[in-house]
């Protein structure tokens, strides 16, 4: 399969911004401004907002969460279950993103136990990969990406890889308004396709949708999803404006 059959994803991350108020006002507004839009649009959102979100937008925008526990259940204080994410309208988690990593010490074994409780509740993971500057410059950002790629995936059964999405999200483009070259990114991704194709078959490789996050703007996101490797964005900042991911959405319209 190549990029013109794989459905380009425009993704949301909202992290820990917005009231459910503050969330109904934008997906009201979002809802007709991307009416023409061909992009199938998810928004990941805090726990909190997923059922009044997931509600309101029916099937027209994918609502989902940004993190989750690898348990069934069980006395773990604080957390949240795949169950519970399925129970509220989620369908589809956010497993791996860089500051559950940098901030909360998440590995790559706890985000592949979380990888295959949230297939296995048939949510759907987008599982985030990526090098930090230091790891670029000593010239390791494939091996660090294999190494996610590998250790995040173990286990995973070859008829799985359709039911899961990936995002590269270099560290170093992360809120830092330095956006990875449509060359790097594209590099990047097509090594990921590859090292996938190698777990999985080719199969699984040619058919993963594969996004690019870190510090996309309506200015930038036209060249970065022409890239053949490219399926879409994962947006953090632009994603909480509504007139700024409405433009993002609708890239491919002008
Ligand atoms: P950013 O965040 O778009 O603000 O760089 C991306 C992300 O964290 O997924």
């Amino acid at each position: 399969m190549d990029q013109e059959h794989r459905p380009v994803i425009i993704a949301g991350n909202w992290k820990m911004y917005k009231t459910i108020k503050e969330g109904l006002v934008f997906v009201k507004e979002l809802l007709p401004m991307i009416k023409d839009s061909n992009s199938e649009v998810y928004l990941a959102v805090p726990y909190t907002l997923i059922k009044p979100l997931a509600d309101t937008v029916k099937r027209k925008i994918v609502i989902g969460a940004q993190n989750m526990n690898d348990a069934t259940e069980g006395a773990f204080t604080g957390e949240v279950a795949a169950m519970m994410l399925k129970d509220v309208g989620a369908r589809f988690v956010i497993l791996g993103h860089s500051e559950r990593r940098r901030l909360f010490g998440e590995t790559n074994e706890f985000i592949n136990r979380k990888v295959k409780r949230a297939l296995s509740a048939g949510v759907q993971p987008i599982l985030c990969i990526g090098e930090t500057e230091q790891e670029r410059d000593e010239g390791k950002t494939q091996e660090v990406l294999r190494t996610q790629l590998t250790e995040c995936l173990a286990s995973v059964r070859k008829t799985q890889f359709k039911r899961m999405i990936l995002a590269y999200e270099p560290v170093w483009a992360i809120g830092t308004d330095r956006v990875a070259t449509p060359q790097e990114a594209q590099e990047a991704h097509r090594f990921c396709r590859q090292v996938i194709r190698e777990l999985a078959g080719d199969e699984a490789g040619d058919g993963m949708s594969i996004l690019y996050g870190g510090s996309v703007k309506p200015e930038n996101v036209h060249e970065l999803v022409n890239e053949p490797d490219l399926d879409g964005v994962l947006v953090g900042g632009a994603s909480l404006n509504v007139e700024t991911f409405s433009k993002i959405v609708n890239f491919n319209q002008v």
